[in-house]
């Protein structure tokens, strides 16, 4: 393995002076209040060796990063049922856009665009007693972490002020995609965009996906098969309209939240989370991006 702690001291010091680093996301109004000078990154690598620099212990709003541990939970409990109402194709579209939606009949491109993440929520609401408590109980035992919570601020900034999202959800229930009641899908899925965690337990939460499909104490939680399509949607589908650019630029699965969050992940070899809460035109963390860009350029480890 490179020298990590020294690669992330370069990376840190370097991306810090960075000229532009973005602008943090005001439309949810509770997330405008994050300092945007905030920057953090945990590097854990299969062994379970950690790496950690900068503000990587603070907890912020993993937003779309929730996406991918409700579609883990979703696939350990249905399967492949869950194709018949998401596609795994690239939008090319921002996160929120509804048009590709109503083009293709209410069949979301993909689990990671915002009506695909509503597609899952609706799911999880028909297969659990209690949705927001199950779901945060399975984010506690795939972290080995029972203080991570949801934050219940950001979660109540969002019902009131998530317009677009009740759009997307109307529109999923009017092609008949989506189950239960519209307020209690997007009452879940506001929660789960809430959850408030640091890098260095995102980090301990993605573990499995690194480890096909066994988590850091070990417990088995997905198959390996079930590992490598989680991976392969990250690839293709977790930068939204950026995803060819991330591939591009950084050459690794992953997955942003408006929060500022990434997460990337090398199988078999490490996990990566970096916090800035400065956001790129296309809604991904400008100094995330850069930060990971040199990552895998100076360890010379990608997935290509
Ligand atoms: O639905 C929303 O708009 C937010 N809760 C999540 C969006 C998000 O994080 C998109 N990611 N880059």
């Amino acid at each position: 393995m490179p020298d990590f702690k020294k690669i992330l001291h370069t990376i840190y010091e370097k991306t810090k002076q960075l000229s532009d680093t973005g602008r943090v996301a005001t439309y949810i109004p509770e997330l405008a209040c994050v300092p945007e000078d905030k920057f953090g990154i945990c590097l854990l690598d299969i062994e379970k060796e950690s790496y950690q620099i900068g503000d990587f212990d603070e907890r912020f709003s993993v937003q779309s990063i929730s996406k991918v541990l409700t579609l883990a939970m979703a696939m350990g409990l249905i399967g492949e049922k869950i194709w018949d109402r998401v596609d795994v194709e690239p939008s090319g579209d921002p996160f929120n856009h509804l048009s590709l939606l109503e083009q293709e009949n209410g069949i979301p491109r993909n689990p990671l665009i915002n009506a695909g993440a509503i597609v899952i929520a609706d799911i999880l609401v028909s297969e659990l007693k209690n949705p927001k408590k199950e779901f945060l109980e399975f984010v506690h035992k795939v972290s080995g972490d029972t203080s991570i919570s949801y934050d219940e601020k950001v979660a109540h900034s969002e019902k009131a002020t998530g317009f677009k999202n009740y759009a997307a959800a109307n529109l999923l229930k009017s092609y008949g995609n989506l189950k239960n009641d519209v307020i209690e899908v997007l009452d879940f899925y506001f929660y789960q965009c809430s959850l408030s965690m640091s890098c260095t337990q995102l980090c301990n939460t993605f573990y499995l996906f690194i480890n096909r499909g066994k988590c850091l104490q070990n417990h088995d939680f997905l198959t390996v098969s079930q590992v490598k399509r989680i991976n392969a949607i990250m690839l293709t589908c977790g930068f939204y309209d950026e995803a060819g650019e991330f591939a591009f630029e950084v050459g690794l699965p992953g997955k942003s939240g408006v929060g500022g969050g990434i997460v990337a992940l090398l199988p078999k070899k490490f996990c990566v989370a970096v916090w800035s809460p400065g956001l790129n035109p296309k809604g991904n963390s400008t100094r995330g991006m850069a930060a990971l860009e040199r990552l895998t350029t100076l360890s010379n480890l990608s997935i290509f």
